[in-house]
């Protein structure tokens, strides 16, 4: 309360905050009691069924609705210039601010919560869904959801719904309406999974030793190439996982975008054959680089197979996913191998299942162990900034002075004392190992 009253003395409130509070500390969600837990699972639900009126009127400014952070990942990733919280380094330092407001949210609602907490997956590699695994009833419900649309009916965060309306996604939502990326064909109300299986073949979470290998590059351009497929997105495609839109449907597995499965047709682009191997910054979605037609399928009364995006152009290219740039040609996977994908799997609006929380909170440790390892590159890393590579094109959010979010979704509140919009030099400089209102209880 006091620093929220005095927040332009950010000094006072700083040193008063650490003075007193002490550090949030993060712990892994199965090292907590079954109360502590309980507590985290309370909060989330209190996010998701209040409006943000009566949740500020009830727990002070820091409140937001689960649904609005759903709704800024949606938009922070549909930004017209880049996506501008993937695809570059901005990946891991967008990200930490976001949890930061997340975690911000849930010691509003309730304030025994010691810290955010994260999933390691590794334990789990192996058998994601086993017994001491968190698809269980007294973590996050099954790994494969039992509802007819693999809804995940049991666990704590049961019949989770997805917003029906897309309120806050500045007229972003799903082909059947709600708040999903406008590629998803998914229609269920609540959040669904398929864990281990997309475009029919087996797929995991991420493993050790990606992570200890993703460890090592010193320079965080390479390092977020490193872990954004396996020990980032991994757990998204595994957890998520997919399947056939409709009865019959052209099995998506094989070569028909020239990539491996399980890549294959859950995407509608990024599948060309160089990918983000390019290292040439950032990305623009194809619906936003005027490559893909979009029905509203309810409003056109389209059944399953035909409710899909259609190519803009005969042959599936588009020009300036990459960079903006209309030279660099992707292929856009064909319409009719597109399969239907679970909430985590969806790169827009993954937040939609819970999980997503715990896993990039998780992410965001992962960095922290990062910078720790390479603390001879503090304290930017060599964090793109405008010039410092003649062959990287990076959109202006994507660079050290940029602002995080965009125009079209800023950050402005993650941290008490903040007076303008956060830039991922403020995330390098005020929320780091030393600095950070968080600890994580082991970075190993
Ligand atoms: C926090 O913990 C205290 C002590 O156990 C308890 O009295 C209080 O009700 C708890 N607050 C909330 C919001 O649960
Ligand atoms: C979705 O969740 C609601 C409760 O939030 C539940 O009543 C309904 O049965 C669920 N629907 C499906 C298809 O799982
Ligand atoms: C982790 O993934 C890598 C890359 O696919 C694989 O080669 C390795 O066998 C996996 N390690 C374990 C322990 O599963
Ligand atoms: C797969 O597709 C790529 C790109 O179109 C092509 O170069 C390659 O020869 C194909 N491979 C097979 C096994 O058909």
């Amino acid at each position: 309360m006091g620093c929220h009253l005095l927040r332009w003395l950010s000094l006072a409130c700083a040193a008063a905050a650490s003075a007193t509070a002490g550090r949030r500390v993060r712990r892994e969600v199965r090292s907590l009691s079954a109360a502590e837990w309980g507590d985290v699972v309370d909060a989330m639900w209190t996010m998701k069924r209040l409006g943000q009126a009566e949740g500020e009127a009830r727990y002070g400014p820091a409140f937001r609705t689960y649904d609005s952070f759903v709704a800024q990942h949606v938009v922070a990733s549909l930004n017209a210039k880049c996506d501008a919280a993937h695809f570059s380094p901005i990946f891991v330092v967008w990200h930490r601010a976001f949890e930061l407001q997340f975690e911000n949210a849930l010691l509003a609602v309730n304030g025994n919560i010691s810290g955010a907490p994260y999933w390691d997956y590794r334990p789990d590699a192996d058998d994601p869904g086993r017994p001491g695994g968190v698809f269980t009833d007294k973590y996050l419900g099954d790994w494969v959801g039992q509802g007819p649309g693999f809804e995940v009916t049991n666990g704590r965060f049961a019949d989770w719904p997805v917003a029906a309306a897309a309120d806050g996604a500045q007229g972003w939502r799903g082909l059947y309406g709600g708040l999903r990326g406008p590629m998803s064909m998914n229609r269920s109300p609540n959040a669904t999974r398929n864990g281990g299986t997309m475009c029919g073949v087996p797929v995991g979470v991420g493993n050790a030793s990606w992570w200890a290998a993703c460890l090592e590059p010193d320079d965080i351009r390479d390092m977020h190439l490193c872990i954004d497929y396996e020990v980032h997105g991994m757990a998204h495609f595994g957890v998520g996982g997919g399947w056939p839109r409709y009865a019959h449907q052209p099995p998506a597995t094989g070569n028909i975008s020239g990539n491996a499965a399980p890549l294959c047709a859950s995407f509608y682009g990024m599948v060309g054959s160089r990918g983000e191997d390019r290292q040439l910054g950032s990305y623009v979605y194809p619906i936003n680089a005027g490559c893909l037609d979009c029905p509203d399928c309810a409003a056109e009364g389209l059944d399953e197979a035909d409710c899909v995006c259609a190519c803009a152009r005969d042959d599936c290219g588009c020009g300036g996913v990459w960079t903006g740039d209309p030279a660099y040609v992707e292929t856009i996977v064909a319409p009719e191998y597109v399969q239907v994908v679970g909430d985590m799997y969806d790169p827009i609006s993954s937040p939609n299942d819970p999980l997503f929380f715990f896993h990039h909170v998780n992410m965001d440790r992962f960095f922290m162990a990062w910078q720790r390892t390479h603390r001879d590159a503090a304290p930017h890393y060599g964090f793109p900034r405008a010039g410092v590579k003649a062959d990287d094109v990076y959109c202006a959010a994507h660079l050290l002075d940029g602002v995080l979010g965009d125009d079209s979704w800023p950050i402005r509140d993650a941290l008490p004392d903040q007076a303008g919009p956060l830039s991922p030099r403020d995330v390098f400089d005020r929320i780091g190992e030393d600095t950070a209102p968080y600890e994580y209880d082991t970075l190993d």
